[in-house]
């Protein structure tokens, strides 16, 4: 067997066959065979305007031709960094605050901690270290993503992990507050999805983030909103926390933030944690990647962001999720589902024992829609928010007759 020389992420290395996707536009993607495909994923969660807008990929390509790459580290800027930073930071739930920029959702997570930690450290509380998290969290794949992770088969084999973390049931506001009642005072943060994404598609119960968030006030503890999936028009609003009426003192954010067509990513830093970073004037941030406050990502992140705002995806989204959830709750209805989970635009299945989500998934690709399966009973839907309603009914088709 020759394997290719590209080692894909989140998969079998041994694996030597792969559907390779040539083209996209709208919610569609076709692969090199011809063969077309309703993105019922939305690639990774992450393709919120759908495929092949030309007005990102006018303005990537302008600002490349003007200056594609510098970098922001002292004493550097440039304009749609600072501009993407103002324009996050005026959506932001939290008045007055500053933005960190990142390319991915887990370089994010692992900003949030530490900033969280740092602004600890910067207020003169250096005991408070430890980051908690919730059961079947997904936070990325760089070490303090990982180790906040509720999903242990992801873990495993990496180890030794960071020091400092702490998983707690998932919904379970009483275990929180035991906990936060003997532990409190060494608590930096809490770290949550509003909505859990890949740990299975899981809205939170109601009064669960209110819960945090009170405890986290009560024991002086930053409340970090893990955001990449549920920023940026997934769940209706600009932020998940403003869906939920929560919030946070942090927000970490990707994927649609620049539909994906370029990395990006980042941190929403309220007051309360970039304050204490500027009381000395003195005091050098010794954290930011090459890529913080990338000339083109951060032209595309505009540029999404304005065909989200001129397109109204945001109140398309609740349109897209009213329909979509209608579909896979008559799909529940006629017993081919267990369970039908999801809030905005974004929705799973639960298949029940007897299913295998793999299986399902590949029947459904080969009738020419895309889904993810999620462990081995949940499908994932998430589709770009421009899809069509008869694709929407494509979709929920499609898996009705994969499952008979
Ligand atoms: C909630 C959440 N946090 C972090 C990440 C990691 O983002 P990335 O894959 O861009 O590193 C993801 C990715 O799916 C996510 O859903």
């Amino acid at each position: 067997m020759t394997l290719g020389a590209f080692l894909h992420p989140f998969c079998r290395p041994t694996r030597d066959e792969f559907i390779t996707i040539v083209r996209g536009e709208g919610a569609l993607v076709w692969d090199d065979e011809g063969h077309e495909y309703i993105d019922g994923m939305a690639s990774l969660w992450c393709v919120t305007v759908g495929h092949g807008r030309r007005e990102i990929i006018d303005a990537v390509t302008a600002q490349m031709r003007e200056l594609a790459v510098y970098h922001c580290f002292e004493p550097f800027s440039n304009e749609p960094a600072d501009r993407l930073a103002t324009e996050i930071a005026s959506l932001a739930p939290m008045p007055d605050s500053r933005i960190f920029l990142t390319t991915s959702g887990s370089e994010a997570v692992d900003s949030a901690i530490k900033l969280a930690r740092l602004a600890h450290v910067r207020a003169g509380r250096p005991g408070r270290t430890l980051v908690l998290s919730r059961d079947r969290g997904y936070h990325g794949v760089t070490f303090g993503g990982m180790a906040a992770q509720g999903l242990p088969p992801n873990q495993e084999g990496f180890g030794p992990h960071v020091e400092g973390f702490e998983n707690l049931p998932a919904d379970d506001i009483e275990a929180w507050a035991a906990f936060m009642a003997e532990h409190g005072h060494r608590v930096a943060a809490v770290l949550a999805e509003p909505v859990q994404g890949a740990g299975g598609v899981y809205p939170p119960p109601e009064g669960f983030l209110e819960g945090l968030r009170r405890l986290c006030d009560q024991h002086g503890a930053y409340l970090i909103f893990d955001e990449v999936i549920c920023a940026f028009g997934r769940l209706g609003e600009w932020f998940g926390a403003t869906r939920f009426g929560v919030t946070p003192d942090l927000i970490t954010f990707a994927k649609g933030v620049s539909s994906g067509y370029v990395p990006l990513g980042g941190v929403v830093i309220a007051p309360s944690v970039h304050e204490p970073l500027e009381a000395d004037d003195a005091y050098l941030l010794r954290h930011g990647h090459t890529y913080s406050g990338h000339p083109t990502c951060a032209a595309a992140g505009l540029a999404n962001l304005a065909v989200l705002r001129d397109d109204d995806l945001l109140a398309r989204a609740l349109i897209v999720g009213a329909r979509l959830s209608a579909g896979l709750r008559a799909i529940e209805a006629d017993g081919l589902v267990a369970e039908v989970r999801g809030d905005g635009a974004v929705w799973a299945v639960g298949l029940g024992p007897d299913r295998d989500a793999a299986q399902v998934r590949d029947r459904m690709l080969g009738d020419g829609v895309i889904c993810r399966p999620i462990g081995p009973d949940t499908l994932a839907f998430c589709p770009p928010l421009i899809v069509s309603d008869e694709q929407i009914d494509r979709i929920v088709d499609t898996l009705a007759s994969a499952l008979r």
